[in-house]
């Protein structure tokens, strides 16, 4: 196997593992969406031009391939959790006000609220509809559990925006919920349609959730600190929204009194300026960094729940997978 280089050479390394399975699964995505007449046709090949990491199919095929039993099963529902995560972006773009997405117009700037609000309701729909094709109730009941979970941990966000009072203890919760619980299903559904034992599902629930926790962790890094041309997405709504993220809350909660008070008449002033001492203050105050190392730490208990598999190339770049979440550009 090619020395892995960088995030964007693991992705590549990862979908080649599983080729023939992710272009299956991408044709069943397309087939899924493709009876919708032309009012969403034009949507969807706006969407198309330009396309995700694809994390989550790449988690569920890979997890089945490393377990030795990789069948149609786990491309249908590769496909449904991709889905799902594509309708929660087309919903979260509305909630961000974001104008651009995957290197393209979001669907609100292109259309219009109304327009994302049920082109996201479609791709849910339709990923229920897919994940019926299986005919396996199992699968549906997992899908469906795990799609609310993500509901729940973009309520309980929307319900703590301009919450400065927030607690980690609370952000762990909605990024558990918003992004680590599809990253767990996906890897759940691996094992559990590979027929590995019930311990096997759990530890590979785990990974899925740890790496998810990273992932979410280091996407926030990202929307204070990344550049939108390298990351193809609007950055900075998070603070623009006053949605704290974990280098702000362990920042308000680090500094002194005094910096405190400034640091929250930065935040509610919402301009460049004030953008920029913020993010100065969450840098100076280690808090970035602090940030950072928690991330690494959901890297490290991802990478131990993967001992007991056998080795192989997919379980190669299973235990390669945290580490690029956090070190990503994109
Ligand atoms: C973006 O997810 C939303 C988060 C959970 C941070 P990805 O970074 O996986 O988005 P795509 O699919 O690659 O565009
Ligand atoms: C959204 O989180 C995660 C979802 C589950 C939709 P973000 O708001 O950080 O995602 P990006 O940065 O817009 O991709
Ligand atoms: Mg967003
Ligand atoms: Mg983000």
């Amino acid at each position: 196997m090619a020395t892995v280089k960088s995030a964007d050479d693991l992705i590549l390394t990862a979908a080649s593992l599983v080729g023939e399975a992710l272009t299956r699964t991408e044709e069943t995505f397309e087939n899924e969406l493709s009876t919708g007449g032309p009012y969403v046709a034009d949507i969807i090949t706006h969407t198309r031009r330009f396309r995700g990491k694809r994390l989550r199919p790449l988690l569920c095929l890979l997890t089945a391939k490393a377990l030795g039993n990789l069948n149609r099963n786990h491309e249908i529902l590769a496909a449904v959790v991709e889905m799902i995560h594509t309708a929660t972006l087309v919903h979260d773009d509305v909630l961000d006000e974001a104008e651009v997405r995957r290197h393209v117009a979001t669907v609100n700037v292109r259309w219009n609220n109304e327009t994302s609000v049920l082109y996201g309701d479609y791709l849910f729909t339709h990923a229920f509809h897919l994940a019926a094709s299986t005919g396996s109730a199992e699968a549906c009941r997992l899908i469906g559990h795990a799609t609310n979970r993500v509901c729940e941990g973009e309520l309980m966000q929307v319900r703590n925006r301009g919450n400065l009072e927030i607690t980690e203890q609370d952000y762990f919760t909605i990024i558990d919920g918003k992004t680590a619980e599809l990253c767990a299903v996906s890897c759940l559904i691996g094992a559990k349609f590979a027929g590995a034992s019930e311990s096997i599902n759990a530890s590979l629930e785990r990974f899925g959730r740890s790496l998810g926790m990273a992932f979410q962790i280091a996407d926030d890094i990202l929307d204070l600190t990344a550049s939108q041309q390298l990351t193809g997405k609007t950055l900075g709504t998070d603070l623009g929204q006053k949605k704290l993220t974990l280098p702000l809350i362990r920042c308000l909660n680090s500094v002194s009194p005094a910096e405190r008070d400034q640091l929250v008449a930065w935040i509610h002033a919402g301009t460049s300026e004030s953008t920029t001492k913020v993010l100065d203050l969450v840098v100076s105050s280690g808090a970035m960094s602090s940030a950072t190392e928690t991330a690494q730490q959901f890297t490290a208990d991802a990478r131990r729940e993967l001992k007991s598999l056998p080795p192989s190339p997919a379980k190669t770049v299973l235990e390669k997978l945290p580490a690029m979440s956090i070190a990503r550009q994109c």
